[in-house]
C-alpha cells in the first residue's frame, strides 16, 4: 500500500485522502478504516466533506497544524470536524451547531475526541458565545445559509487571530437558487473583499460538489 503525505496530517492512500484516526476502530460516518504499520487511517470522503473536495482539487493554503485552534461554524454531526480533529491532535476544534438533533451526535463524538468542543449556538449571534471561545488560527464556515458570508465575517472579526485564515464553503443554491452560481460567487467575493478581508484562494469543488466554491480568506491589512 502506498501512503504519501499531502499536508501535515493529511495522507493519500492509493489515490484517496485520509487522516490518521485518533480514536482507533471508531467510525464517524461509516468511512473506511485502513491499518498500516501500527497506524489506523480514516478515508476522508470528498462527496461528504467539502474540505476533502478542496484538498483533492489542490487547495494551496492549508492552515491546520497539529496545535491549531479552529473555530468551526456548522459542524452538523461532525463529518469534517472529526477529520480536522485527527489533524490538529494537540489543538482544539470548537464546533458550533444550532440544531439540537445534530448536536446530540456531536456531543457523543466530542466525548470520544478530547480536542473537540461542542457549542449549541447560533452562529449569527457570536456575542452569545464570546466568553466561551479564545482567538483562533482558523475560522471554518459551512452553514449553507443565505447570509453565511456575513456571519463568517462577524465571527472572523471576533475570533480570528490577525494572521489567521478563514475558510468558507459557499453553496450557491443556499444563497439564491434562482441566480446563476457564477454571479452568486462574484457577489459573495465582492462582499468579502469590501468588508476588510482579502481572498487568498478560490477552489471550485466540482466534481465532488456541484455549484460550490471554497474561499480561503485573511484580513486585508
Ligand atoms: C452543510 S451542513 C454542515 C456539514 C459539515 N460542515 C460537515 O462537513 O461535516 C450545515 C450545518 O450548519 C448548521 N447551521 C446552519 N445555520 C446555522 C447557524 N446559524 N448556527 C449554527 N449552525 C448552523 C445546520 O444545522 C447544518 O448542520
Amino acid at each position: 500500500m502506498e501512503i504519501t503525505q499531502k499536508f501535515r496530517g493529511v495522507y493519500i492512500i492509493n489515490g484517496s485522502i485520509a487522516t490518521e484516526n485518533i480514536a482507533p476502530q471508531i467510525r464517524v460516518y461509516g468511512e473506511k478504516l485502513i491499518k498500516s504499520n501500527d497506524k489506523e487511517y480514516r478515508i476522508w470522503d470528498p462527496r461528504r466533506s467539502k474540505l476533502a473536495a478542496a484538498i483533492l482539487n489542490d487547495i494551496k493554503t492549508f492552515p491546520i497544524e497539529n496545535d491549531s485552534k479552529i473555530f468551526y461554524l456548522g459542524a452538523s454531526s461532525g463529518t469534517t470536524s472529526s477529520h480536522i480533529s485527527d489533524i490538529a491532535i494537540d489543538g482544539l476544534v470548537y464546533c458550533v451547531e444550532f440544531s439540537p438533533r445534530m448536536m446530540r451526535n456531536l456531543v457523543d463524538l466530542c466525548s470520544i475526541r478530547e480536542n473537540m468542543i461542542p457549542l449549541l449556538e447560533d452562529a449569527t449571534k457570536p456575542r452569545n458565545y464570546i466568553h466561551l471561545v479564545e482567538k483562533v488560527d482558523v475560522v471554518y464556515c459551512d452553514v449553507a445559509q443565505p447570509k453565511q458570508s456575513e456571519l463568517f465575517m462577524d465571527n472572523m472579526r471576533l475570533f480570528l487571530k490577525e494572521d489567521g485564515i478563514g475558510i468558507i464553503m459557499i453553496k450557491s443554491r443556499s444563497i439564491d437558487v434562482t441566480k446563476n452560481p457564477k454571479k452568486v460567487f462574484k457577489e459573495e467575493e465582492s462582499k468579502i473583499k469590501t468588508s476588510g478581508f482579502r481572498i487568498i484562494e478560490k477552489i471550485d469543488l466540482v466534481p465532488y460538489k456541484k455549484d460550490h466554491m471554497a474561499f480561503v480568506c485573511g484580513f486585508s491589512f
